[in-house]
């Protein structure tokens, strides 16, 4: 089994060459995908300002507040139905979901969050519609048929919850038992020094997490990348956007993290 997810900058630049390579994985595979570009479009369209909040380590999060959460979940779900269409169109019936679809994803409501503040402080705040994932129901998300997963998970309570794309794609890996989890986005992999890195063992993931030289998306891809690799399972950064990027990726090309 493999996971991959095609992050939001995948989605919002081309996705065609990640979905036209992933008919050949169909009947190993699930698929998570990002969309965060798209929600902040729909947002701004909307009449609302996207807001993050950054965490103690540098790690930065979307602030989901109800209306965001609203806007999250219709950019997320057009995103999902536009994948499952292309999908169709290649001959591949996928069943497109949100984690709240038979229950598949639950998460705890994260109710007060500790971020760094303008002046660098450290302040709690209300940590909006942002979940903890707590189970993934792994039997429903394997194929037949294949899965596309949106980042959304749904709460005890019965809450639609946001929750971060990448760690959703781990989370999956380890419930699946997923051998890899390439992470698409729209770099070649992780680049230090202005080259792509082509191999790291988890420790030396983890300790790059804090590097200036990594910044962004790119602070929790690694940090996840340092866990799954814990767990035995490897994981791959490339790009989503050059040809075939499955088979490159999992012919050795970007940035590949082992135990
Ligand atoms: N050292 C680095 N190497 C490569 N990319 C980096 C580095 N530091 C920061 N980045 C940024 O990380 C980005 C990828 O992460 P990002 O979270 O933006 O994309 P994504 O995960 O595909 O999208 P989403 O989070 O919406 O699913 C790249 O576009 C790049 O600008
Ligand atoms: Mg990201």
């Amino acid at each position: 089994m493999i996971v991959v997810k095609i992050g939001g900058s995948v989605v919002c630049k081309d996705p065609t060459k990640t979905i036209q390579n992933l008919p050949k994985y169909a009947d190993r595979a699930v698929v998570v995908h990002g969309g965060g570009c798209m929600v902040n479009d729909l947002m701004r369209r909307l009449g609302l300002e996207p807001k993050y909040l950054t965490h103690p380590g540098g790690l930065v999060s979307r602030y989901t507040d109800w209306e965001t959460l609203k806007t999250f979940v219709m950019a997320m779900n057009w995103i999902n139905k536009q994948i499952v269409a292309s999908l169709h169109a290649l001959g591949v019936p996928a069943l497109g979901l949100t984690g709240a679809d038979l229950g598949v994803v639950k998460a705890k409501r994260k109710e007060k969050v500790l971020i760094v503040d303008e002046r660098g402080r450290q302040r709690v705040v209300d940590g909006g519609y942002v979940g903890r994932i707590t189970q993934i129901d792994a039997d429903k998300l394997l194929p037949p048929p294949l899965k596309l997963l949106a980042p959304i998970a749904v709460s005890e309570k019965g809450e639609l919850l946001n929750v971060d794309g990448d760690q959703l794609a781990f989370d999956v890996a380890k419930a699946v038992k997923a051998q890899k989890l390439l992470l698409l986005s729209d770099v070649e992999g992780l680049y230090i020094g202005g080259k792509v890195v082509p191999h790291l063992t988890a420790p030396e993931a983890e300790k790059l997490v804090q590097s200036e030289e990594v910044r962004g998306g790119m602070k929790r891809k690694l940090l996840m990348a340092a866990e799954a690799a814990k767990t035995g399972i490897e994981v791959i950064i490339a790009s989503g956007l050059s040809d075939s990027p499955i088979d490159t990726a999992l012919n050795g090309a970007g940035t590949h993290i082992t135990p």
